[in-house]
């Protein structure tokens, strides 16, 4: 937790999906937590999303000053950020809308608060001059649930200062999160585009036939999955090449790789490959269903972060 009183509120702008988790995961490190969304009915639908993460909040372990009570909901931006540490954005993900909010969140957050936006995939250089403070606005990208997963990408644009963003990386990693700093802006960040080039040989794959999407999901899930929830792929290469490590190992299996990179395949996301893809699933799934397959997961997704925990460095 983090301990100095100017930390204690954290606002959060937007509680839908990934909003409420964030609202969530604050609530259990024991910040005062500030949050609006002008939707119809937002605070109840947040209140009661909460409610429902917080067993595995209570799993994880909940922090000192650890409440729900502790939550305050607003019906403006000013009222919300006033007096908050960092503000968590998570609105629609349109470009005039992260300006405007931006901009608004900007007008009314203490002068040294910092503003992180949870966008997927607008370039914080594009919406960061709405703000006069524009030093102070950089991407804190988690990933879906946020008071799950712990990674977040924190990445500045061309005006963000390195003091933003180190602030950024110590606060997200003071509780509990495991902040990486990208130093370019791309599109996509970093884990969904390391994603996205895996769905496309994915989706490559069962269009042509070569597998099924069950198949496929096993290649994985009982694969190669289990060893990158553990380390990456650079650490896996590590261990591959014996005592030669990443090098000895590149060396040797280098020319196949190279090989095989020119073999993948390029797939369009069309109407005829969704369906097919669907159709997949449902077969994968068969007679289980689909809430008790996130549940399990999710059982167990805790059991492991817990046994990562426990453990010197993974
Ligand atoms: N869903 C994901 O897997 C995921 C993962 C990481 C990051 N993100 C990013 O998080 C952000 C939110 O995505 P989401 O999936 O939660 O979307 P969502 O549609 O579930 O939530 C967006 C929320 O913003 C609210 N909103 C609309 N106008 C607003 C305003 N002016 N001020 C405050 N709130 C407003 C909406 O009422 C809604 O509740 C996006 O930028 C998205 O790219 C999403």
């Amino acid at each position: 937790m983090v301990e100095t009183n100017e930390k204690r509120k954290i606002a959060v702008v937007g509680v839908g999906v990934i909003g409420a988790s964030w609202v969530a995961y604050f609530l259990a490190h024991g910040f005062d937590v500030a949050a609006t969304d002008p939707a119809e009915g937002a605070e109840r639908q947040l209140r009661t999303l909460v409610d429902r993460f917080w067993p595995a909040l209570e799993r994880m372990g909940l922090k000192e000053g650890a409440s729900r009570d502790r939550l305050r909901f607003y019906q403006s931006v000013a009222e919300t950020v006033a007096g908050a540490y960092l503000v968590q954005e998570n609105g629609p993900e349109r470009h005039d809308i992260k300006r405007a909010l931006i901009a608004e969140i900007d007008a009314f957050a203490p002068p040294d608060a910092l503003i992180a936006t949870s966008s997927s995939g607008i370039v914080i250089s594009d919406i960061q001059d709405a703000a006069k403070r524009p030093e102070r606005v950089l991407l804190g990208h988690p990933f879906n649930p946020p008071h799950l997963i712990p990674l977040v990408e924190v990445i500045g644009g061309r005006l963000t200062s390195e003091d933003a963003i180190s602030r950024a990386m110590d606060f997200y990693n003071s509780i509990g999160k495991r902040a990486i700093h990208i130093r370019k802006e791309v599109k996509g960040h970093v884990a969904n585009r390391l994603q996205a080039a895996l769905w496309r040989e994915a989706f490559y794959l069962v269009k042509e036939g070569v597998v099924s999407v069950s198949d496929l999901d096993t290649a994985i899930a009982s694969g190669p999955g289990l060893r990158w929830a553990l380390l990456g792929p650079f650490m896996n290469l590590e261990l591959s090449g014996g005592t030669g490590g990443i090098a000895h190992m590149l060396e040797h299996l280098g020319p196949p790789i190279d090989s095989w990179w020119k073999d993948l395949g390029d797939v369009t996301i069309d109407h005829e490959l969704i369906t097919q893809l669907a159709q997949g699933v449902q077969e994968e799934l068969g007679a289980r269903d689909i809430v008790a397959v996130q549940a399990e997961r999710d059982d167990v997704l805790l059991s492991l972060l817990a046994l990562k925990e426990k453990s010197s460095g993974l």
